[in-house]
């Protein structure tokens, strides 16, 4: 099979596309035939060696954690998935895979992509929309008619926090860049606020939940937009452990709590229910061939897509890869 891959850390020159054995599964694993694989920081964080003190790779490596396509063949311990499903995942950081025409997924990682959504629009859903969907339910325990502020609304994790938010009945106030207002808004964002204008921060409303999916900006800088009682939920996997909660309540969070996403098909199922019924729309910015791989990194690493970056892995119309 064709992948993209690398075999030493270092920048997106290291990435190339060449030839590797299809992955061989296991009683509990399904084998996907990918359509298209999503694009997260996480890829280039773990391909220039920013994780490799605690996250070892084998290399060579091939990236990428999302992937939509479908079950080629499924373990004999599987249930629930069969041949000829579509099917989308994340699999875990560690083990990457999805650039590649077949990745080999333990099953409970796995769920069916709901008949109303593309498989290229799937791939840009599991990590990005775990993360917010994790970070505002479990972490935040987000209610409805609760205020919610979503700091990097226009980001992977952040559009997809605005509309699980607005789903979650809460009322949404995206942080972003002024150029992307509009596109905020049109993902059913109450309010928007531009990171970029002192006055505008400065007189933020308070809200009873901010999720931080930038996590540059200190973290104290967000106890002026918190209510008595409110939730910070952070993307730094660490925040929570480095400083206790007391000292968080000391400071006026009341809630500290980082979040570190979980692959899980569970989760994963709900997010597909929600694109099914609507309420949860992926925006891809672009759509890159495997080929050009280390475009769609350099783009990612770049820091300013609007919704997410996508991988075109095989292409069904001519049967081979891009
Ligand atoms: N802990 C976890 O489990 C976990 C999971 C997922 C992601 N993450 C991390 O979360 C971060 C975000 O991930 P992502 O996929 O959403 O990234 P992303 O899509 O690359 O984010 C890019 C977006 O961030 C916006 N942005 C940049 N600086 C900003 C600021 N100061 N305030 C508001 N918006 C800003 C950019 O808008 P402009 O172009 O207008 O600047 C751009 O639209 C990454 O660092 C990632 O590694 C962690």
């Amino acid at each position: 099979m064709k992948a993209l891959s690398y075999a030493s850390y270092g920048p997106a020159e290291v990435l190339g596309v060449g030839e590797r054995a299809i992955p061989a599964i296991g009683p509990q694993d399904v084998l996907v035939r990918v359509c298209s694989a999503g694009v997260n920081p996480a890829d280039w964080r773990l391909r220039n060696g920013q994780f490799k003190r605690f996250m070892k790779l084998d290399l060579p490596f091939v990236p990428g954690s999302d992937l939509a396509g479908v079950a080629e063949q499924v373990g004999a311990d599987v249930v629930g998935i069969a041949r000829g499903d579509r099917v989308f995942a994340m699999t875990p950081l560690a083990k990457g895979g999805a650039c590649a025409q077949y990745a080999a997924v333990p099953a409970p990682l796995v769920a069916l992509v709901p008949e109303t959504l593309a498989l290229e629009d799937a791939a840009a859903l599991p990590l990005a929309g775990l993360t917010a969907l994790q970070a505002l339910r479990d972490k935040a325990q987000l209610r409805r008619d609760q205020s919610l502020l979503v700091v990097g609304g226009s980001g992977g994790v952040g559009h997809l926090a605005i509309q699980i938010g607005k789903a979650m009945g809460a009322t949404v106030t995206a942080l972003c860049g002024r150029r992307s207002f509009d596109f905020v808004r049109s993902l059913g964002a109450d309010f928007a606020v531009d990171y970029a204008d002192p006055e505008a921060l400065r007189s933020l409303a308070r809200h009873d939940v901010v999720f931080d999916t930038i996590a540059t900006t200190p973290f104290t800088r967000w106890r002026h937009s918190l209510k008595a009682g409110g939730a910070l939920v952070t993307v730094n996997p660490v925040l929570d452990k480095l400083v206790p909660g007391f000292a968080a309540r000391l400071l006026g969070i009341a809630r500290l709590r980082s979040i570190f996403v979980q692959p899980n098909g569970r989760d994963l199922a709900v997010l597909g229910e929600m694109a099914a019924s609507g309420s949860l729309r992926p925006i891809i910015e672009r759509r890159l061939p495997l080929s050009d791989g280390a475009d769609a990194h350099r783009l990612s690493e770049a820091g300013h897509v609007r919704g997410k970056i996508t991988v075109d892995v095989f292409d069904d119309r001519s049967g081979g890869a891009n």
